[in-house]
């Protein structure tokens, strides 16, 4: 069974208490944490941006997985370069040149990644795979946590593996939206390895935090 990197979403954690709650999951085993940047245009929620990002680096040494929710994409590159994060996420439809936008995502010292919305083909990643170094599955609409998987989107995960399998490159594909101990194992057994999960891991508190991200991990079998 493959390893997979559980990415926490802090879009559930307490917004008050932000460095204390990415310093708890990174003790509770998170592999990277999830960070979704939304500008109430590209999708109709806000959160933050770069600057608060750069605030937050402090508290973690593990890496910064950045979910761009917002258009445009290319003036703010460099900011989030500088604030520390290491995966920078697009949406394809965020540009009209998303080619150019991943190759100076790379420039700038960061791992591409491209996004699918639930209602976007895989094939818009063929010509672009080259410069892919993680695909992202959204099982929900962006925009929001708590909402609930939807199951059509696993068909994509199995063609994304064979897609990915194909380049013999170390591509990390991962889903985002609507995870739990129950959709978890199915995207996996599609062939995700990384999940990221935000009303999952937060839920019942720091103290839980733990147990919430192994209920996530692949089951060893015995
Ligand atoms: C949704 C975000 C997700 C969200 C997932 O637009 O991209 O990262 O936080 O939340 P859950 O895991 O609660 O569906
Ligand atoms: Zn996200």
């Amino acid at each position: 069974m493959r390893d997979v990197l559980i990415s926490p979403s802090i879009l559930s954690a307490d917004f008050s208490r932000l460095g204390e709650e990415i310093a708890a999951i990174d003790h509770a085993g998170a592999d990277m944490i999830h960070i979704d940047v939304m500008d109430g245009h590209f999708v109709p929620n806000l959160t933050f941006g770069a600057p608060v990002i750069e605030k937050l680096r402090k508290c973690t040494d593990k890496p910064f997985d950045v979910h761009l929710m917002i258009a445009p994409v290319d003036p703010f590159i460099s900011a989030f370069a500088k604030a520390g994060a290491n995966i920078l996420t697009v949406h394809p439809e965020a540009g009209p040149h998303l080619h150019r936008t991943l190759q100076a995502i790379r420039a700038a010292g960061m791992k591409p990644g491209v996004a699918l919305n639930p209602g976007t083909p895989a094939s818009i990643l063929e010509l672009v795979l080259d410069e892919t170094d993680l695909i992202l599955v959204m099982s929900v609409n962006p925009g929001f946590g708590g909402q609930a998987f939807i199951d059509s989107q696993l068909r994509k995960v199995e063609q994304l593996r064979s897609m990915i399998d194909a380049t013999g490159r170390d591509i990390i594909l991962e889903i985002d939206g609507g995870l739990n101990a129950e959709t978890a194992p199915k995207a996996i057994s599609a062939g995700v390895n990384a999940i990221v999960a935000g009303s999952a891991v937060f839920k019942g508190g720091p103290n839980a935090y733990a147990e919430n991200i192994r209920s996530l991990r692949p089951h060893v079998k015995v």
